[in-house]
């Protein structure tokens, strides 16, 4: 196997005071790679892939519980699987639970073994807490690091993604294979709470030791689009390319950050151009949620700025359609329904809607159900409505709701789509009351990301109404 480091057998995990209970030196070494590929968010064709991988570790170890914490937990992490649809994966938790009952694990170990089993059933905060737990005495455990990273961004906890880092940079020292990533880490939770200088120069420090670091380019990605840098954030796209594009499991959603750039110029056709070479190409080879969202959010934003998408919804429907009844994340909901709404299919809308009602009345700990009935919902409604063209009701829906979206997850950029669905709302409505809202939501807009062109191009459309 090659890699950019030895990966680590039992002896080194030990050194490294993160011991694995295994006694065979590959299920080690595809920990590791498994590990790794994760982090860097790329499958290396030269170590099987994370898919090959992991096959290869099931097969040198069957027992191995730390095998079946990562295995089990980058298919939840995923989202693209739903524990009570799929029966496989299903099993594969109670497989790791039972494994891990069946032999002594240390107390670090154990701890992976419920946090993965936590988030299984939607408790995504005790789940933290449980990694968080191992951070504590293990700051260097990069599983629990990035695992808890990546559920923090799904709860739309933006402090903790970047304090969960801050408590364990230090002990990143420069010697500790992926470092450099801990780095990049760090970075996209400071961008998120708006610390961006101070995101900018770790981001460029990650890069300066790993330019092919596909996360660090995207938190720069953010920081232009943040600050409304169209032409930097272009030009920076373009001459970083050929260190990201091959990281096929971000490349897509960095095209996508790529054409936003272009929306915001009003470069459409570029934008659907970039959209049919690489965004539509990337979700139909992986099927991967992240690529899937990205999709839907790029069609809906630029219908919303008139862009005819011809029959781009009805490509994309196929893709989105097997996850209608999933529920695993309200903000893929929010996004799948885009679609389904896109396309014109009002029953696979219908389906969503009502398996989401029932997921939100359903008993248990899952924290996107409890947070269907109060955010989910009525963001699903407004969308519907909006889409029927009652603007007024779609703007009722949306507005007690607008500073919650945020607990369904995701980053200050990909929720965006929802405030610009509701200066549209606004925009579009009956009442002169609601009308009025427009100004308020545009001026704040305005004033949070100055210079933004798409922004004044709604200003100007306000004005030209007369409530600007
Ligand atoms: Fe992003």
């Amino acid at each position: 196997m090659a890699a950019s480091f030895p990966l680590r057998d039992c002896q080194a995990w030990k050194d490294a005071g993160l011991p694995l209970s295994t006694t065979s030196n590959e299920a080690c070494k595809l920990f590791d790679a498994t590990l790794a590929q994760y982090v860097t968010w790329s499958n290396d064709k030269t170590l099987g892939g994370i898919e090959g991988c992991l096959a290869q570790l099931k097969a040198a170890d069957p027992s191995f519980a730390m095998g079946h914490a990562i295995s089990t937990g980058l298919k939840l992490i995923g989202t693209g699987s739903s524990v009570r649809l799929d029966h496989e994966l299903d099993l594969a938790v109670k497989t790791m639970v039972e494994v891990s009952k069946a032999q002594s694990l240390t107390p670090r170990e154990q701890l992976h073994v419920s946090a993965v089993e936590t988030f299984a059933k939607g408790n995504f905060p005790k789940a933290c807490d449980m990694w968080e737990q191992i951070l504590q005495d293990h700051p260097t455990d990069l599983l629990a690091l990035k695992f808890s990273h990546d559920a923090y961004f799904y709860l739309g906890y933006q402090e903790q993604m970047r304090d969960s880092v801050a408590r364990v940079y230090p002990f990143w020292t420069k010697d500790i294979p992926l470092s450099s990533y801990v780095k990049g880490m760090y970075s996209f939770g400071l961008m998120e709470t708006n610390f961006y200088d101070r995101a900018e120069k770790l981001a460029k420090e990650a890069l300066a030791i790993t330019p092919t670091d596909a996360w660090s380019v995207h938190t720069i990605a953010h920081i232009h689009e943040m600050r409304a840098e169209v032409q930097d954030g272009l030009e920076f796209m373009q001459h970083s390319e050929a260190n990201w594009k091959d990281s096929d499991m971000l490349a897509c959603h960095n095209y996508w950050h790529w054409a936003l750039y272009l929306i915001e110029k009003g470069e459409y056709e570029a934008a659907l151009t970039l959209y049919d070479a690489h965004i539509l190409p990337s979700v139909q080879a992986s099927g991967a949620m992240l690529d899937v969202v990205d999709n839907c959010s790029m069609l809906c934003r630029l219908q919303m700025e008139g862009v005819s998408v011809g029959q781009r919804w009805h490509n994309l429907l196929p893709v989105t359609q097997k996850h209608t009844r999933d529920h695993t994340l309200l903000f893929n909901d929010a996004h799948l329904l885009m679609a389904s709404l896109g396309a014109g299919d009002s029953q696979t809308t219908q389906e969503l809607l009502s398996t989401l009602q029932e997921a939100s009345e359903s008993p248990g700990e899952n924290c996107q159900h409890l947070l269907a009935r109060d955010v989910g919902l009525p963001l699903c409604q407004a969308m519907v409505e909006a889409d029927a063209g009652n603007a007024d009701r779609a703007l009722q829906l949306l507005l007690p709701i607008r500073y919650r979206i945020v607990e369904i997850g995701g980053s200050n950029a990909q929720r965006d789509v929802f405030h610009q669905l509701l200066i549209h709302a606004a925009l579009n409505c009956a009442s002169s009351t609601h009308r009025n809202v427009a100004r308020t939501l545009l001026m704040e807009r305005d004033a949070l990301k100055p210079n933004s062109p798409l922004t004044e191009r709604l200003i100007r459309r306000a004005a030209a109404a007369h409530l600007m």
